[in-house]
């Protein structure tokens, strides 16, 4: 019989998950299809109940829904209960579980164009959702030191204090962050600024950033924001955000069918689709 798989959220008209997926399970000839469910806030636990009685093989879930599903779930892995956010439901055996693969999804792209981030010092901008997942995720890889700089720098400190790994860091303004940039040997935007429509905003000032360092955005709207801009006219390696995504979602394939996909067609698959978008603006 056919599988069920969804991504839930609100909105959820602009995801490119489904397109992406059904697209990976035709690819691997399995029968399922995943659809996009808009589910209100207040119909969250019916929905998660709606999809326990049906059998669903897994889902995605994504903003506003990450932190509250957590209590609606039979089980949550150890990385996304210290985070506190789920993006990837398992049907395990009737059995609902949740991970994160946000995290690990940005550690894995990353990994795909350096060694990594042990033994670096990196700078971490913003210190919301995103950067949680990253933060924590990186702290793992035993890195010199993980900086966070923040508009609210009480919002970097209380991160910090949070994070169950240990890991040296700093809670610091932008503006701080700017002036000591040749310190790092990796800095990674997570915050929106410079997405769309806003894309001639920056985070920070780069005229201190170390040559040959590694600037990751995570915004993919525009695929490249001012911010990489920026560091490529300076001589950093540039990586956009379509990594994380990719990731995020192979290793929730991963999950539900054992199969780890093809990211490279995945990759092909999104940046298809977000030309359409721009083509259409
Ligand atoms: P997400 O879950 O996508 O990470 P979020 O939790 O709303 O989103 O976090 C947004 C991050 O972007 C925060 O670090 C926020 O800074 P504050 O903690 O000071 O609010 C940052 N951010 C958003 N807009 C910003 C702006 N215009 N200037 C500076 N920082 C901004």
């Amino acid at each position: 019989m056919k599988k069920l798989y969804a991504v839930i959220g609100n909105p959820i008209g602009h995801s490119m998950s489904p397109i992406m997926h059904n697209d990976l399970f035709s690819f691997y000839q399995i029968d399922a299809s995943y659809l996009p469910f808009q589910i209100k806030s207040e119909d969250l636990k019916d929905a998660v109940d709606g999809f326990k009685a049906i059998g669903i093989g897994g889902f995605n879930v994504t903003v506003p829904h990450k932190t509250a599903i957590i209590p609606l779930l039979d089980e949550v892995d150890e990385l996304a209960a210290s985070i506190g956010a789920v993006n990837t439901v398992v049907n395990e055996n009737g059995r609902l579980k949740g991970y994160n693969t946000d995290g690990p999804g940005f550690l894995k792209g990353l990994q795909a164009f350096m060694s990594g981030a042990a033994s670096k010092k990196i700078l971490l901008i913003g210190a919301g959702g995103a950067a949680r997942a990253i933060y924590f995720t990186l702290a793992m890889e035993k890195p010199d030191a993980i900086d966070i700089a923040n508009r609210t720098v009480a919002k970097a400190q209380s991160l910090i204090d949070d994070c169950p790994y240990s890991v040296k860091s700093e809670a610091c303004t932008l503006d701080e962050a700017g002036r000591k940039l040749g310190e790092y040997d990796l800095v990674v935007q997570t915050t929106s600024i410079g997405m769309a429509p806003k894309i001639a905003d920056q985070p920070l000032d780069l005229s201190n950033i170390k040559k040959h360092s590694h600037v990751c955005d995570i915004i993919y709207n525009p695929l490249e924001t001012k911010l990489l801009q920026d560091a490529s006219n300076r001589g950093a390696n540039v990586q956009n955000g379509i990594d994380m995504f990719v990731y995020q979602g192979a290793l929730a394939f991963e999950k539900w069918t054992g199969i780890f996909p093809d990211v490279e067609r995945m990759r092909e698959n999104v940046l298809k689709q977000l030309g359409g978008l721009h083509v259409n603006r």
